[in-house]
């Protein structure tokens, strides 16, 4: 069962999610982090950053790997996520720029890009802890319904449901790339600790599938459920439609702390 986690902020949610990343780092100085783009998780690395300013360690040697990156959109173009990570997370965290892999959506290699990218992953030793969003259409990464739980890095059509939610980033809503490349599912399972962070009632009913609903392809994020480690932070409204809700805060409220999360 996942952990579930409840919240009052944004705030509050980076800060526990970034004290779990800089304990990892602290036993493992080149820690690999799986890097998710999107607004959800973006209080995990403002507080990383400022924990790091407040009380400096070496991050140098930490490794990243991206969730996904746009297809066709140049590497430079401001919403490749290869420059959305860089802006959210590297510059910020001051992670090694040179240590931070990101799916490469340049359509000459792109038959190769998947297995190259996961071959990458295995070489760094695998992924310590997958930080997660969810979209309204329950994926996770950019695994759309129907995704299989066994999915490596591969090219995904993106939803039109996800395309309307990412225009906010765009121009126009046409300007939204029609394809990706994502971490799988099953790169995601293999990661050794997913954290998976929802805010707003939007992502209500994605949460509970994923957290509550039966196992299926159908709610991709409902993955979780599949892996030993997992810890979701929401807020209430996030929340709203979890059955159980009282059974996790009590957990939560019990919970030794040298467990961590
Ligand atoms: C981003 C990603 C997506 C987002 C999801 C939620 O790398 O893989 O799964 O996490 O679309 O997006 P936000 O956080 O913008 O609501």
């Amino acid at each position: 069962m996942a952990e579930v986690v409840f919240v009052d902020s944004k705030a509050a949610a980076g800060t526990l999610a970034a004290a779990s990343i800089r304990a990892l780092i602290t036993q493992k100085p080149d820690a690999v982090l799986g890097l998710a783009t999107g607004s959800t998780p973006l209080s995990v690395y403002a507080a990383l950053a400022a924990s790091l300013a407040e009380n400096p360690m070496d991050v140098s040697r930490v490794r990243g790997f991206a969730l996904d990156e746009y297809v066709g959109l140049p590497a430079d173009h401001p919403e490749s996520y290869r420059s959305v990570i860089t802006r959210d997370a590297v510059v910020p965290i001051g992670l090694t720029p040179e240590n931070i892999q990101v799916p490469n959506g340049d359509l000459a290699t792109i038959e190769t890009a998947g297995v190259d990218y996961e071959a990458a992953i295995r070489a760094a030793g695998g992924i310590d802890v997958q930080i997660l969003g969810i979209g309204r259409t329950g994926h996770v990464g950019f695994n759309e319904p129907g995704s299989s739980f066994a999915s490596i890095t591969r090219i995904k059509t993106l939803a039109e449901k996800t395309r309307v939610d990412n225009a906010r980033f765009f121009a126009s809503p046409d300007d939204v790339p029609i394809h990706c490349m994502t971490q799988g599912l099953g790169t995601i399972l293999r990661a050794r600790h997913l954290i998976l962070l929802a805010f707003g009632e939007e992502k209500a009913d994605a949460i509970a599938a994923a957290v509550e609903g039966p196992i299926t392809s159908s709610k991709p994020g409902s993955v979780i459920q599949l892996h030993p480690h997992v810890t979701v932070i929401v807020d209430e409204a996030a929340a709203s439609r979890l059955e159980n809700l009282a059974y996790y805060k009590y957990a939560w409220a019990n919970k030794h702390a040298w467990q961590g999360i």
